[in-house]
């Protein structure tokens, strides 16, 4: 069992727990997620490390709210134990010899992003924000990415903070302007790093993407995963949990990739509507 040492709520539908678990904390790099069960009869669900305190013994995971499990999960208090939390998992971000990179986050993205925009900084890179929320209100870790980035821009789709727009905007101008980026690491919904990656083509800079299919083992076995690259040898199929969740966002199939992540669509409505009524039931 995992003791929640601490819980803040980061906006109304995102959580941040620090969960106690040493040995993940040793050895979790940036990138790496975990995959845990709220209770013994829960799913498994893989949350992205958004940090690590290897003193503390915790790991910081920030979940957004969408479902059954994760209705459950930011329903527990600092004092309360989760079930399993098995990690790290996945391969580390790719961030040796990078000099200036931009990182694009979007909504529950950032907190994928943050720890690699921590990690480039430690490592002396020269890193550039763009971070997106739909308005304010959902605005998440802004300090903490301004403290690691030689510049951010906020970005909110109806204007009511920073600026009006979607992240790929700043971007273009930037690019336009002629900056010249080593790297350019997008982490937030699909359709945002699809098209992350058609803003970034016509300017050749090499674009990686954090993939976030739905996984059931998270060790390569089960093909849950899936997804297509379209490499020069031809379409080649890789899974997130083993071979990513990290990929060159030039090769990923974003449109099957979204496809595949409506399959249980129904499925899980049902699943949350279960779990709302059972806490109404016992009056939560
Ligand atoms: C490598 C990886 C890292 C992730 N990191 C984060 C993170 O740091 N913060 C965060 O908020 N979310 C993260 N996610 C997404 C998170 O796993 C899902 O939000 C969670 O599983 C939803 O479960 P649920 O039962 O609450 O919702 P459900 O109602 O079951 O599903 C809602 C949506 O969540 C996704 N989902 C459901 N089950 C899974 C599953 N087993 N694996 C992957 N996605 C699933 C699907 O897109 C689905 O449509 C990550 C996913 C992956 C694959
Ligand atoms: S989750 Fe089963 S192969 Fe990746």
């Amino acid at each position: 069992m995992y003791r929640i040492a601490e819980k803040k709520i980061l906006n109304p539908t995102v959580t941040q727990l620090q969960i106690e678990a040493p040995l993940v904390a040793k050895k979790a790099k940036a990138g790496q997620f975990i995959i845990l069960r709220v209770d013994e009869e829960g799913e498994r669900i893989p949350l992205t490390v958004a940090g690590t305190d290897p003193a503390a013994g915790t790991v910081k995971i920030i979940f957004q709210t969408v479902g059954a499990t994760t209705e459950k999960l930011a329903r527990k208090e600092a004092g309360d134990f989760l079930q399993d939390f098995v990690g790290p998992l996945g391969v580390a971000t790719e961030l040796e010899g990078l000099k200036k990179v931009c990182i694009v986050g979007g909504g529950v993205g950032c907190a994928i992003a943050l720890p690699i925009a921590q990690a480039l900084k430690n490592l002396g890179a020269e890193v550039t924000g763009i971070i997106g929320f739909r308005n304010g209100d959902l605005v998440i870790l802004e300090e903490e990415f301004r403290a690691c980035c030689n510049t951010l821009t906020v970005m909110t789709d109806d204007g009511s903070y920073g600026k009006k727009g979607n992240v790929t905007l700043p971007l273009k101008e930037l690019l336009e302007k002629g900056e010249k980026f080593d790297r350019i690491i997008a982490i937030g919904p699909l359709v945002m790093m699809k098209f992350t990656v058609l803003t970034a083509k016509p300017f050749a800079i090499p674009v990686t993407v954090s993939m976030n299919p739905i996984m059931i083992d998270g060790t390569g076995m089960c093909g849950g995963c899936r997804l297509t690259l379209n490499t020069p040898a031809g379409k080649v199929t890789k899974f997130a949990c083993v071979d990513g969740p990290d990929f060159d966002g030039y090769q990923v199939d974003f449109d099957e990739a979204m496809l595949r992540g409506r399959m249980y669509g129904a499925f899980e409505k049902h699943a949350h509507e279960e779990t709302c009524n059972l806490f109404k039931k016992e009056g939560k």
